[in-house]
């Protein structure tokens, strides 16, 4: 079968522990499968905050648990995360938490609709290598993808701890003029996630872009 599109991922199975496992099965409860179930869900919230590659859901549900009002959308492809955030979202009873169980971009290749007031990248994985550079999620397609779902002003914010892939970033941030830098914080992160520890303990250091959609 042909892919839509070259996968950003590694697909791994992973260690899938049997509560993880458990958790699976009630992933129907909790997910989208479209841009309008995503709008549907939207009319009992306010805002709407997409977080793409969520890993262990740290991040996630430390910021629904903070805020109620808002609809955060996680996206993943990592069996064992998604089992971990569904685990997470019953044991803490968060209702306003939607999972999105594949690859994001298959989510977004449809007619654009302003949904998202903020969509987050956190360490998305880095493809180090040249030749696998062409796997990396953050490129042109993808930015004028994510684009079309911003709201006027909504937010992007993109960290990497590669910095060949930072610089990667910043001149496709800068050379495609759909969104400007800001310093406007939409939701302060006050925690590392697991992929920006592992960096600095590598001893690498964490890039941040905070930008909103210009037009
Ligand atoms: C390096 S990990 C970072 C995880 C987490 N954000 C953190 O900082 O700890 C990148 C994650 O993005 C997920 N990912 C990669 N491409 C994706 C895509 N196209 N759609 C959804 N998730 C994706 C991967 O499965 C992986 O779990």
């Amino acid at each position: 079968m042909r892919l839509k599109f070259l996968p950003s991922f590694v697909k791994r199975r992973g260690r899938i522990t049997k509560k993880q496992e458990q958790s699976l099965k009630y992933l129907p409860d909790f997910s989208v499968h479209t841009i309008n179930e995503v709008q549907y869900e939207l009319k009992n919230f306010n805002e709407c905050c997409l977080e793409i590659g969520f890993g262990n859901a740290g991040h996630l549900v430390q910021q629904a648990i903070k805020n109620p009002e808002i609809l955060f959308i996680g996206s993943e492809v990592y069996k064992s995360g998604i089992g971990m955030l569904v685990s997470k979202i019953k044991e803490n009873d968060i209702k306003n938490i939607r999972i999105f169980s594949d690859d994001i971009r298959l989510l977004l290749d449809a007619d654009p609709t302003k949904t998202f007031d903020s969509v987050k990248i956190i360490c998305p994985d880095p493809w180090p290598k040249d030749r696998h550079h062409k796997r990396r999620l953050i490129n042109k397609d993808f930015l004028n993808m994510i684009h079309g779902f911003i709201k006027e002003s909504g937010n992007l914010y993109i960290s990497t701890d590669w910095e060949n892939y930072a610089e990667s970033i910043k001149n496709l941030l800068e050379s495609e003029g759909l969104f400007i830098k800001s310093e406007k914080i939409y939701l302060e992160k006050n925690n590392l996630t697991k992929f920006e520890q592992r960096g600095e303990f590598e001893g690498r250091r964490v890039f941040k872009f905070n930008y909103e959609r210009s037009s």
